[in-house]
Formats: C-alpha cells, structure tokens, sequence
C-alpha cells in the first residue's frame, strides 16, 4: 500500500485537484484507492458530490477518540466509484486540533487509522489542508510519499520551506522517511512567467518534480459544480490527459524502485537549502529595492531571467499554443 499526502502550505495550489483527479485515474487503472479528506474544508468531500452537512460520521470521528474508542475508516468511507472510496471530511474537523490537546501521540492518530483498513488498498492519498497544523502533521506522519503541488507563482515556493522543515524533523525525531516530489500545476507554456517559475521549481527540487506537469484548464475548475473528477466528466479535457499521465509517472515510480533512504533524507535538506537560499535573495531584492525606492509592482519577485527556455523539453501533452478554452 503506498500512501501519498498531497500538501502545501500555500492555498490554492491544486491540493484538492490533484488528489481528486491522481486518485480517480490510478482507480481507472485497476488500482483500489482511497481518498482521505483532511481539510475542514471538505473541498475533496463536495468535489466527489458528497455533501458534508448530510454526513453523520467523517474522518473527524475516525481521528477522535471518544469513550466508547475511535471508528475505523471503514465505518466513515463513502463509495465513490469503481476502486475509489473517500473517507470525508466536514467542518467539525477544524476542532481537531483543540479536542486533542495536550493527548498523546496525537499526531499519530492518522497513522493509526490507515493501519487498521482492513480493505486491501493499493494507494491511500490524503488531501491536505493549506497550512502545517495538527492536521498536516497527522498525514505527513502517516505518508511516505508527498506530492507538493506548485502553482505558478513564487508563494507557492514559499510555502514548501516549513513543509520540508517538518519532513526533516519526523526523519530525525521519529526516523521516518518521507520521499518530496513537486508537481508543476496551472502551468501555461505561453507566459514567460509560468516559465519563470518552473525554472525556479527545478533548481530547487532537482531530480524531484514530476516529468508530468498540470496545465492550466478551465475544464479541472468545472468539475466541482458537477462533483465529478475530470475522467467523468470530459475525457478530451487536457486537465485529463496531465492527470493520466501523472498516474503513469506515480505507477512506474513504483516499478522502478524507491530512491535509497539516505538519499531521501539528503534530498529534503537540498529542497530546504534551496527553498530557503531563494527566500534570502528575495528578502535582498526586496530590501534593495525599498532602499533606491524602486517599488515596482513585484520588482523584488521577479526570477533572473533564464537564457535557457526551461519549457523545452518539458512533458507537454497537448498540442502548443492552444488555449485553454479550446481543449
Ligand atoms: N490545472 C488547473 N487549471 C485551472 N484551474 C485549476 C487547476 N487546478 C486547480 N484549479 C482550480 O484552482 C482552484 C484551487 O484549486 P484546489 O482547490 O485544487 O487548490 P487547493 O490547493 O486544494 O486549495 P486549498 O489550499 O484551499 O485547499 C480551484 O478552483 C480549482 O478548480
Ligand atoms: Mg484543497
């Protein structure tokens, strides 16, 4: 069972989009699935057309405990489709953090919860809230992989450094090694921008960001007015076609074999590095540019312009210069 947290602190990013969509086409691939919804939000929840007012029992019931003990997962799943099941979430988790206060391994609750499926699932993807509580922590704990989506903005950036911090401090504290992988999201091939930022992503990552990027695409905007994930709702979507590619990488990922512990571990603290040298010379830029008064719009966010295009080369799975509308 491989289980996979989808996390960044910046929100907005394409979490919920990516759990939803990785999840419902590594489940079209044969593959049982369950999707956790961590986030009070319940974004992933409404996204599959189960509504959290109408629930009686979420994942909040499973993290809880109460006299009579914690529920299993299985007493709170929801079917979604063929080898797709949710564990949903509602508002009531937002509380999560002051019921368990001061109660011990706390932030194991998840972990445990995921020990004791009793159902066979080949992948367990949790969707995470936009910030590093409680919550966070109980799926970076339970994870061994993290997907950390990045949408095209350098915030997004920002948000990994405490992300990856807490990684590290679960490698050296409980000795638990959790793998970091970016994922490119709201991708747009024809700003110099989106392009801007990738280059900045695969300085920072290395080898660890997905061949597969997500372009931007109205149609993955859609699909939460209707609770259904892209596959079933427009086939010819590129939002589609990223996505099903995505499952192929995190399928043959498997195949070829995990990455040597060590490595793991030394990867997130380049990620770190890298994360928090970018942050410095933003920090600079920014101060140089209060001091000569230069206040341009986001004079201090700008990327040094690449001489090397960095979206050459890059997986792209539709036809180039295309808009959005049109796919
Ligand atoms: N590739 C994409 N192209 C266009 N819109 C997208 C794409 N991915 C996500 N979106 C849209 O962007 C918005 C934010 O996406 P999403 O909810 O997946 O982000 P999130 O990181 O889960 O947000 P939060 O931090 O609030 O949980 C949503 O309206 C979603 O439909
Ligand atoms: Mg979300």
């Amino acid at each position: 069972m491989r289980i996979i947290a989808v996390a960044n602190q910046k929100g907005g990013c394409g979490k919920t989009t990516t759990a939803i969509s990785l999840s419902s086409s590594l489940a079209m691939r044969g593959k049982k699935v369950l999707l956790v919804d961590c986030d009070p939000q319940a974004h992933a929840t409404i996204g599959l057309n189960v509504s959290p007012s109408d629930l009686e029992k979420s994942i909040y019931h499973v993290l809880t405990p109460t006299d009579n003990g914690a529920l299993g997962i299985e007493d709170v799943v929801q079917y979604v489709k063929e080898n797709f099941d949710l564990a949903p979430s509602s508002v009531i988790l937002s509380a999560l953090e002051q019921d368990l206060s001061g109660v011990q391994g706390r932030e194991n609750r998840l972990l445990e919860a995921i020990q004791a499926l009793q159902a066979p699932y080949d992948y367990v993807l949790i969707d995470c809230p936009p910030s590093v509580g409680l919550l966070c922590i109980n799926a970076l704990r339970a994870c061994d992989e993290v997907i950390i989506p990045i949408d095209m903005s350098l915030f997004s950036l920002r948000g990994v450094a405490k992300l990856v911090e807490i990684i590290l401090l679960i490698k050296d504290k409980l000795g638990h090694e959790i793998r970091p992988r970016a994922l490119i999201t709201m991708y747009d091939h024809r700003t110099r921008y989106s392009k801007q930022v990738l280059q900045k992503v695969k300085e920072t990552f290395g080898s660890n960001v997905f061949e597969s990027a997500i372009r931007y695409n109205i149609r993955l905007r859609e699909t939460v007015d209707y609770g259904l994930p892209i596959g079933d709702y427009d086939k010819h979507a590129i939002g589609y076609a990223d996505y099903e590619n995505l499952a192929e990488e995190v399928i043959r990922v498997q195949e070829e074999g995990e990455h040597p512990e060590q490595q793991v571990a030394e990867t997130a603290r380049d990620i770190l590095q890298n994360t928090e040298d970018y942050m410095d010379s933003v920090r600079e830029a920014l101060e140089k540019d209060l001091s000569t008064g230069d206040t341009s719009a986001g004079a201090a966010y700008q990327c040094a312009p690449s001489s090397q295009d960095p979206g050459v080369g890059y997986t792209s799975n539709g036809p180039d210069g295309m808009s959005e509308d049109e796919q």
